[in-house]
């Protein structure tokens, strides 16, 4: 493992378009939380920070999809965006995006990159 990158679960944890895996970062040494998920078999990474109100979107732990399974939702009012880029595609996120994570899958391990 190269220095300062930090295991964040299995690659076989992210299912295509199921179950994220939630972890936390540190920031000007706040602890911030964030997650991963995979989709059309690429990991994304994103603070778990909805763009309307600054609250974590998954009610239940790990539920990041919506029911298409296209989409991110915030389960609290509905927002969407776009598993890709965290770019709201709709409701109260008001055009306020997800804050990516940078994450990189290798050696059958996702590994949070140096920030
Ligand atoms: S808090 Fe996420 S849509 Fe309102």
């Amino acid at each position: 493992m190269a220095a300062g990158q930090r295991l964040i679960c299995a690659a076989s944890d992210l299912a295509e378009a199921g179950r994220g895996v939630r972890f936390t970062l540190e920031q000007d040494g706040e602890p911030v939380p964030a997650f991963a998920v995979r989709f059309r078999g690429e990991v994304c990474g994103y603070q778990n920070r909805c763009g309307h109100i600054p609250v974590e979107l998954d009610w239940n732990e790990g539920e990041f999809f919506d029911p298409s399974q296209l989409y991110l939702i915030c389960s609290t009012h509905g927002a969407l965006y776009d598993p890709h880029n965290g770019h709201c595609r709709g409701g109260r996120c008001g055009g306020r995006g997800l804050t990516p994570v940078s994450l990189e899958e290798r050696d059958g391990g996702i590994y949070l990159k140096d920030m």
